[in-house]
C-alpha cells in the first residue's frame, strides 16, 4: 500500500484522456478517496459507479474552486489544452489549493519548460511551475515527454507520402504513452513527497530515422526522412494549412529534439507505476490499424 492510499486524492480534468486514466489506475490501485473533478460531471457517471466521487471543476470559474477543493488534500492537476490562458487558470487552481489547505500538487508539465519566447508551447508550463513553486505546498511537476499518440495524428500522411519532415541533427524523442503518463501521475499522487521536479519518458530516445524505419518494417511502405531547416519546415507546415502558431508550436518541438532535450531518458514511469515504460516499436505495432498496415 502506497503511503497516501487513504487520503483524499483529487484529479482534475478527469474526463480528458489522461486525466479518466489516472482516476481508473488510483481506483485499480486501492485509493480509498478518490475525487474525479471535470467541466462536465455527466461525462463521468461510469467512474462514479466504480467509487469516485465526482466534483465540478472549471479552472475558468475561480469563485467555484474553494468549495470543490474542500477536503482535499492531494490534488494531480492535469495541464488544460487552452493554450494561450493555461497560466491564468492554473494558477486559479493552485491558489484554490493552497487556500483549502492541500498539502501535495502533482503537475503534469513538459519536458524543458522554460520561459524563452521561441519555446513553443513551454513558457506557460514554466510559469505554472513557478506558480507552484511560490504557492510554498509540496509538489511533484512531472515533466512529460512527447506522447508515442502524438506519432499517430499524421502517420498516415507520412507513410502514404513516403516522406517524414524533420529539422537537420535530429537526436531523437523519448515518446512515452499516455497510459503510462497517467499510471506514473497517479503513482505520483499516491507516494510522492518533498518537492521535486521528474521527467516522465519512454525507455529510448527515437530519432525520426528511426521513426521511418519502423512505419516501413510495420507496413511494407518506403518511408524517408526529409530534413530541413527549422525555417524550411514552418514554411511547409504553413503550406500545408497549419495556423502560424501551430506550425511554430511543431517546430520548437522539434528544435528541443535537435537541442537533445527530448532524448532524456529516466526510471520515472517505472519507479512510480512499477511497470516498464513501453518501447516506441510496443507502441507502434498494438495501433498498426491506424498507420494503415
Ligand atoms: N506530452 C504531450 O505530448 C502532450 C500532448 C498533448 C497535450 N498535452 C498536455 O497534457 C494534457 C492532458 O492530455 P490529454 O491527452 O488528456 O488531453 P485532452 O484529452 O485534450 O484533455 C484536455 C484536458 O484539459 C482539461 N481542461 C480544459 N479546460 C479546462 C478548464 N477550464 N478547467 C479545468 N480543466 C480543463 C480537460 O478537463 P475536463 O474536460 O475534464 O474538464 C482535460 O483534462 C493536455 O491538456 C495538455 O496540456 C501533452
Amino acid at each position: 500500500m502506497s503511503k497516501f492510499t487513504n487520503s483524499t486524492l483529487l484529479v482534475t480534468g478527469a474526463s480528458g484522456k489522461l486525466g479518466r486514466l489516472a482516476v481508473e489506475e488510483l481506483l485499480a490501485r486501492g485509493a480509498t478517496k478518490v475525487i474525479a473533478g471535470t467541466r462536465d460531471p455527466a461525462k463521468l457517471q461510469d467512474l462514479a459507479a466504480k467509487g469516485a466521487e465526482i466534483r465540478k471543476i472549471d479552472f475558468d470559474e475561480p469563485a467555484t474552486l474553494a468549495a470543490a477543493l474542500a477536503g482535499v488534500e492531494r490534488v494531480l492537476i492535469v495541464s488544460t489544452d487552452a493554450v494561450g490562458r493555461r497560466v491564468a487558470q492554473q494558477q486559479a487552481i493552485i491558489d484554490a489549493a493552497k487556500a483549502a489547505g492541500v498539502k501535495h500538487i502533482v503537475y503534469t508539465s513538459a519536458p524543458a519548460a522554460r520561459p524563452d519566447a521561441d519555446a513553443g508551447l513551454n513558457p506557460e508550463h514554466f510559469w505554472t511551475e513557478v506558480a507552484i513553486a511560490a504557492s510554498g505546498l509540496d509538489f511533484t511537476i512531472l515533466r512529460n515527454h512527447m506522447y508515442a499518440e502524438n506519432t499517430l495524428a499524421d502517420a498516415g500522411h507520412v507513410i502514404s507520402s513516403g516522406q517524414l519532415f524533420g529539422l537537420i541533427g535530429d537526436r531523437g524523442t523519448s515518446y512515452v504513452t499516455r497510459a503510462d503518463t497517467a499510471r506514473t501521475a497517479a503513482g505520483a499522487l499516491l507516494s510522492a513527497e518533498g518537492k521535486t521536479v521528474e521527467d516522465v519518458t519512454g525507455p529510448a530516445p527515437v530519432t525520426n530515422v528511426e521513426r521511418a524505419a519502423l512505419f516501413t518494417k510495420l507496413t511494407g511502405k518506403p518511408v524517408n526522412v526529409v530534413a530541413l531547416t527549422p525555417a524550411d519546415l514552418q514554411k511547409g507546415l504553413e503550406a500545408a494549412g497549419l495556423p502560424d502558431f501551430f506550425a511554430a508550436a511543431l517546430v520548437a518541438f522539434q528544435r528541443d529534439a535537435v537541442t537533445g532535450f527530448h532524448g532524456a531518458v529516466t526510471d520515472v514511469v517505472e519507479r512510480y507505476s512499477g511497470r516498464k515504460p513501453t518501447t516506441f516499436a510496443d507502441f507502434l505495432t498494438a495501433n498498426k490499424a491506424a498507420l494503415g498496415a
